[in-house]
């Protein structure tokens, strides 16, 4: 099987000191990755480089064999990989429905417009109910299925998302915690970051702990330690 990311070396930021520092991942045909570390440290940032959004200083992206370092954000959304952001960004007078048709805004998207909006009314029913409410009108949890459910509009070869339980309740996390599992196991591959380890187990064939614009450590789901130990390394190494 082949590599369908393949992030090197890679050094980014916001100013003249990069949050980036040489960071390097990667993404089997067929795996799922997760990200987790404190806060701060570059996550976010990594998606957002991956995404285009944040030009790198140095390094290199591989996407499917197709070097991506310096592509445009459109062009990488056209090549199939999508992120789903983090926090609100794309809730306001449109409506949720309206909202995901317009998401399928690519070439690769549009022919798939119909099935994909019946897929993720399918994943999330709440979105159909709401489907004419204006998305500014939506609660925390439902916008993080519009944020979810607009990125498989755009019909990912590879979804990125961005802490999607952040701040929601047990009962919801529950419930897009089985999305993404289902969104998984109809072979959507996924970059998930998440605070939440025991989530991220379920979710992810390996993790990566981020600290300071590195991945400083990564854990193969199939030998890992047990997720007391995890957490341990992590906040062992967080709190120090
Ligand atoms: N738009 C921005 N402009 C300037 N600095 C930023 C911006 N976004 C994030 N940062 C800084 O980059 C660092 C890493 O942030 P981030 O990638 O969001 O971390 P994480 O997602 O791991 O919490 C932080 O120090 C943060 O303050
Ligand atoms: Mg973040």
């Amino acid at each position: 099987m082949g590599r369908l990311l393949d992030v090197r070396d890679l050094f980014a930021g916001y100013g003249p000191i990069d949050v980036l520092r040489g960071i390097s991942i990667h993404l089997d045909a067929g795996e799922n990755i997760g990200l987790f570390g404190p806060n701060g440290h570059g996550k976010t940032t990594l998606l957002q480089t991956i995404s285009g959004l944040v030009r790198p200083t140095s390094g290199t992206i591989t996407f499917n064999g197709a070097d991506i370092t310096t592509a445009q954000p459109p062009k990488i959304v056209e090549a199939g990989l999508v992120q789903s952001p983090q926090g609100n960004t794309m809730f306001g007078e449109m409506r949720v429905q309206e909202t995901l048709e317009l998401a399928a805004f690519s070439r690769r998207a549009r022919g798939k417009r119909n099935d994909n909006l019946r897929r993720v009314f399918g994943l999330f029913p709440r979105l159909q109910e709401r489907g004419n409410q204006r998305s500014k009108t939506l609660s925390g949890g439902e916008r993080q299925m519009l944020s979810i459910g607009a990125a498989l509009m755009c019909e990912p070869g590879l979804l990125m998302m961005d802490e999607p339980t952040l701040g929601l309740s047990p009962r919801l996390k529950e419930e897009l915690s089985e999305a993404i599992g289902k969104i998984a196991s109809d072979g959507v591959p996924l970059i998930v970051v998440e605070q939440d380890i025991e989530f991220l187990l379920r979710a992810a064939d390996r993790l990566y702990l981020i600290e300071h614009g590195e991945a400083v450590q990564e854990i193969d789901r199939a030998n890992a330690p047990d997720h007391a130990e995890i957490m341990e390394l992590y906040f062992g190494k967080a709190g120090a």
